[in-house]
């Protein structure tokens, strides 16, 4: 049963570590198909707690719709065929071939022969082909990164959890990763929620941003709307000014930290 809204709404969402809460009461949405989100806050705000608990890892309460349906009445497969989750920290690269891992991903889902064409399209449009055939082991911090992101969207996910994906990424590498991302939302309408600590960076693929601090959200818009000097004092702790660039792009300029 659905109750007809498209795209995913999240109420009252709580998450914790045994006793310690982290992520109070958060709700926002509809978020629509086709919507990139990006999810800004500072260090233990709780963007990963947040994330792992939309993903279903952990012990969260509150309810998560997609396109009206309760993501919690789904069996653990059948969540993660609608929901990706790329962690901020990648487990040790075994010795396995990159096109392996990435078609892993993809079993119980789709046999070999769907997997392996899956796994070198996801491999392509992040312009990572050339990495199909390097051990998982032996590649840089960056190039296992492009890699657990194929992997996270190698299945044509409906919700894409990304977290810190550009975090070991150079420029041109950040700019592909966060257009596959937006891509992958324009084309397949699906929703991707991304965070990211670079906020020129996220609120340039936004289509919201939403600001996390102390486990509350604090903030949700279309960037032009809220990013402003004094949200940005709120949640970061720090002088800025909001400008934009000539190319119309908001630029953030940091002077200073507040004393408080
Ligand atoms: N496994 C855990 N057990 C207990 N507490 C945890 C655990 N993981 C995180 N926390 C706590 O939860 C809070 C939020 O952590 P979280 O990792 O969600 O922050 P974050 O916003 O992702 O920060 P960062 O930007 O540094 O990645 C922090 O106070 C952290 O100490
Ligand atoms: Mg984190």
């Amino acid at each position: 049963m659905t109750d007809g809204t498209q795209g995913l709404v999240i109420s009252n969402l709580a998450v914790a570590y045994g006793r310690k809460k982290v992520v109070h009461s958060f709700s926002l949405g509809p978020i629509p198909r086709g919507a990139v989100l990006t999810l800004l806050g500072p260090n233990a705000a709780g963007k990963s707690t947040l994330l792992r608990g939309i993903a279903g890892l952990g012990s969260a309460s509150g309810r998560i719709l997609l396109d009206g349906l309760d993501l919690s009445r789904l069996s653990r497969v059948e969540r993660a065929k609608k929901i990706a989750y790329m962690p901020q920290s990648q487990p040790p690269g075994i010795a396995l071939p990159v096109i392996e891992a990435v078609m892993s991903a993809c079993s119980g889902v789709m046999g070999r022969e769907a997997s392996m064409h899956q796994a070198y399209d996801a491999l392509a449009r992040l312009g990572a082909s050339d990495l199909s055939m390097q051990l998982l082991s032996e590649l840089s911090g960056g190039q296992r990164q492009m890699v657990a992101l194929a992997q996270a969207v190698v299945r044509r996910p409906d919700v894409l959890l990304l977290d810190e994906p550009t975090s070991a990424l150079d420029l041109k590498h950040q700019i592909r990763v966060m257009e596959s991302a937006a891509a992958l939302a324009r084309e397949q309408g699906a929703i991707v929620i991304a965070v990211l600590h670079d906020v020129p960076l996220a609120l340039r693929y936004a289509d919201t941003v939403a600001m996390l601090k102390d486990g509350e959200l604090k903030a949700h818009g279309e960037p032009e709307r809220i990013i402003t000097p004094h949200l940005l004092g709120e949640i970061y702790g720090i002088e800025a000014r909001v400008e934009h660039c000539s190319h119309g792009r908001i630029q953030i300029m940091v002077d200073g930290t507040l004393h408080s």
